[in-house]
């Protein structure tokens, strides 16, 4: 018995969360595992019920169970709530109290999406690449941060704190998982004006030395930003602070054509790891059944993978995916003219039905191989 919390949050939060838990029943099937869940609260929902965006039953449920699948938090409804009421802190405030520093975000093309990107095709063809963003540090947590009234006026002061060893951890983290793959590593900074990331850097230089099968690159923010559209396909690991791997991994959804692909896994040194889309609650299609659910259920995938280490059944996840956008299934987010739209409760479905399917075959090879 495997046991996963399940925080819907806001918006769109629900409708996707269902669809992953529809999958993972169909994976439960096919495979054999039963899965539990206990449902959470979390942002905005949370802000309205229980006063707070990140109720202390909502820790503890977390630390209960063996992974954690959120849907997304946020929108306009709470947007003049206090800094201590707004959904985002509940998100920001799991992060940091069950530690999860590791935040990864691969980027992968799936071929019959080349022409939905804003890049053209011979751009985006063959981009595979994994960005590893630190999570429970700098500017997003350092303190001081507050609004100060001077008589010359407002003033204000955000803080980028991070110790060495907090760099030291995630850096290491890049280098382990690019020796799963291509065991190169591009480490982003801006070296050129901030301290923090000249210390970045030279714990990069003196990480690298224990990876010596792993190549080390050192990038500036600014130019990191540009070649990930001029040319994707030069990165297999980009490795960088909490703020610079936000913005870079929201350009980097482009590649795959639209914010509704992309998956992510939150993983701390130990505990449960916590897996989500990187898109937000999108608050003006909610309860629509227009979301893309695929990159929560590539986050499914990854849950699969990183928590339960269940290869075969987060694999055949993303074929199924791919199966389904190679028959020409479209939500609207990545549909281009003419192409026909589906909701997102189709999409789940066509997703499990190929999930089926898949899984089926495999089977029936095996028994073939066998007699
Ligand atoms: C993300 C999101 C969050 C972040 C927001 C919702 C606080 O943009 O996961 O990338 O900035 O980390
Ligand atoms: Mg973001």
């Amino acid at each position: 018995m495997k046991k996963i919390a399940i925080l819907e949050g806001d918006g769109i939060g629900p409708e996707i969360t269902k669809e992953a838990v529809l999958l993972l029943e169909e994976v439960g099937k096919q495979y054999g595992h039963s899965f539990e869940y206990q449902y959470g609260k979390i942002g905005g929902v949370a802000v309205d019920e229980e006063g707070t965006p990140l109720p202390k039953e909502t820790v503890q449920l977390c630390k209960q169970n063996d992974a954690i699948l959120l849907g997304a938090v946020g929108g306009p409804k709470w947007d003049q709530e206090a800094p201590s009421r707004k959904p985002e802190k509940g998100l920001l405030d799991l992060r940091k109290s069950l530690q999860l520093f590791a935040n990864l975000r691969p980027v992968n093309v799936y071929s019959a999406l080349l022409d939905s990107s804003p890049l053209k095709p011979e751009v985006v063809r063959g981009a595979d690449l994994l960005i590893v963003r630190e999570l429970t540090g700098g500017l997003y947590f350092g303190e001081p941060r507050e609004r100060r009234s001077t008589e010359q006026g407002l003033e204000v002061v955000d803080t980028l704190f991070y110790t060495e060893a907090e760099m030291e951890r995630i850096l290491r983290k890049a280098f382990e998982l690019a020796r799963l793959r291509e065991k190169r590593v591009t480490s982003v900074d801006k070296a050129n004006v901030l301290e923090s990331s000249r210390l970045w850097r030279e714990t990069a230089e003196r990480i690298a030395k224990d990876y010596e099968d792993v190549s080390l690159e050192h990038m500036l923010v600014d130019n990191a930003a540009m070649q990930l559209i001029r040319d994707p396909d030069q990165f297999d690991v980009l490795v960088t602070e909490n703020m610079f791997g936000d913005i870079l991994s929201d350009e980097a959804s482009m590649i795959t054509g639209s914010l509704g692909m992309l998956p992510s896994a939150s993983l701390g040194a130990s505990g449960p790891g916590l897996y989500e889309p990187i898109h937000g609650s999108a608050p003006d299609i909610a309860g629509l059944s227009k979301a893309n659910p695929l990159a929560t259920l590539s986050s499914v995938a990854m849950l699969l993978k990183y928590s339960f280490h269940l290869t075969e059944e987060a694999n055949a996840i993303e074929e199924a995916i791919e199966a389904a956008l190679e028959e020409g299934y479209r939500t609207q987010d990545i549909a281009r003219n003419g192409e026909k739209v589906i909701s997102t409760e189709e999409m789940g479905k066509v997703v499990r039905v190929h999930y089926r399917e898949i899984t089926l075959n495999k089977r029936s090879k095996e028994k073939v191989k066998q007699s």
